[in-house]
């Protein structure tokens, strides 16, 4: 996979999906779709609809986001202070989020959000302070 593009911003992804409303759809995150090797995979669920969670940047770490049930509304702030924001409420869909992007998260209380990630967990690579994400050196 060494000739995955480089991202630098963020976008949507579609995923393939496979059967019908008789049976059930089955979708894949192929190859041809991630913009990097998947080191780990999490998820986050029962988050309460007034919490705002993320609100951090990392130095590295690049993720694509799905929310396989309910809604999530992400907001990616880019180093540059370009500002993307999306509504992620389709399992067939993704968004890539690059490192060095300040991303925060609004979800459905039914809201099942997947993250797959380039890295292992490191602490070490989050920016948690805004401030200090503003005077970063990318
Ligand atoms: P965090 O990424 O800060 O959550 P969010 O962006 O959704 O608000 O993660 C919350 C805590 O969960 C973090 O302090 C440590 C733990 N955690 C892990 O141990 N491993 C992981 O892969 C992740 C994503 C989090």
């Amino acid at each position: 996979m060494e000739n995955m593009k480089h991202h630098q911003n963020p976008f949507q992804i579609e995923f393939s999906q496979h059967g019908d409303p008789t049976i059930g759809f089955i979708s894949v995150a192929e190859k041809d779709k991630l913009t990097f090797v998947p080191k780990r995979v999490y998820w986050t669920y029962y988050t309460p609809d007034d919490v705002c969670r993320g609100g951090h940047a990392h130095w590295q770490l690049e993720q694509i986001m799905i929310a396989v049930a309910g809604k999530i509304e992400l907001t990616i702030e880019m180093h540059n202070g370009q500002v993307f924001e999306y509504v992620l409420d389709s399992p067939r869909q993704g968004v890539f989020i690059p490192k060095m992007s300040w991303h925060t998260m609004k979800y459905s209380r039914n809201a099942v959000q997947v993250c797959i990630a380039s890295m292992e967990y490191d602490e070490a690579d989050y920016i948690r302070s805004y401030p200090d994400f503003k005077k970063a050196q990318p």
